[in-house]
């Protein structure tokens, strides 16, 4: 039987899909990627997916004058991909209500905050103005507002000092980690929206499933 197959869209340095794509070598992820898409040629990302042997496309935005021109190159990219999961990863670009229709269900993001909380940019700054204590990243089912969505996994760490570096790199382990086991579980079926409920073998979640130091923690039971 043929794999299923993802598409990563990004801006940027790709650390997330550099696990992504280390997480598919190891076959913890069981899928192929069949593209690799940016929006800016620049992106360190693209050299990691060259490295790769993944097809690379870069699909310039500042060519286009309208979002909606942007996006239906897109959709012409993915119509002719067809992946079964479309994966942003660091993909700096909002996209349209169309496009997010078409794919409803299909795509997951990766912020770097709890969600709801902190959305946008600047989490880590964010996070220790407000002096919160508690931070980390989410993964989540993309809709068509601003890093809003169903969540699906959140990784959990203390803030324990003021260092906007050390916190963001720290999130920034987590992503790595927490990132290829929400798509693991899109790829074996596992994970739908559905209603846009989140659906974890068919069982609703009703809060996001936890990665709290280096453990899987279930809504209702731990693993
Ligand atoms: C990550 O923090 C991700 O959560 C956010 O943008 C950053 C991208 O980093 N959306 P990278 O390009 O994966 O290194």
């Amino acid at each position: 039987m043929n794999k299923k197959s993802l598409v990563v869209l990004i801006s940027g340095s790709g650390s997330n899909l550099q696990a992504i794509i280390d997480a598919v070598a190891k076959q913890q992820i069981d899928a192929t990627i069949s593209a690799v898409i940016s929006n800016r040629a620049s992106a360190y990302g693209l050299q990691r997916a060259a490295k790769a042997n993944i097809k690379t496309i870069v699909i310039d935005h500042t060519e286009f004058t309208q979002r909606e021109d942007f996006d239906s190159a897109l959709c012409r990219q993915l119509d002719e991909l067809k992946p079964d999961l479309v994966a942003l990863a660091g993909f700096m670009r909002i996209l349209s209500d169309n496009f997010i229709q078409q794919h409803k269900g299909k795509i997951l993001n990766i912020h770097p905050s709890l969600l709801p909380e902190f959305k946008g940019l600047d989490t880590h700054r964010r996070v220790i103005e407000a002096g919160k204590t508690l931070h980390g990243a989410s993964v989540h089912f993309v809709d068509n507002e601003l890093d809003s969505g169903p969540v699906v996994l959140q990784a959990e760490i203390a803030v324990e000092n003021n260092d906007e570096q050390n916190l963001a790199k720290r999130v920034l382990e987590q992503e790595h980690i927490i990132y290829p086991i929400a798509i693991q579980w899109f790829i074996e079926g596992r994970l739908t929206l559905v209603n846009n409920q989140v659906l974890l073998d068919n069982i609703s979640m009703q809060q996001p499933a936890k990665w709290i130091t280096d453990k899987l923690v279930m809504p209702g039971k731990q693993q």
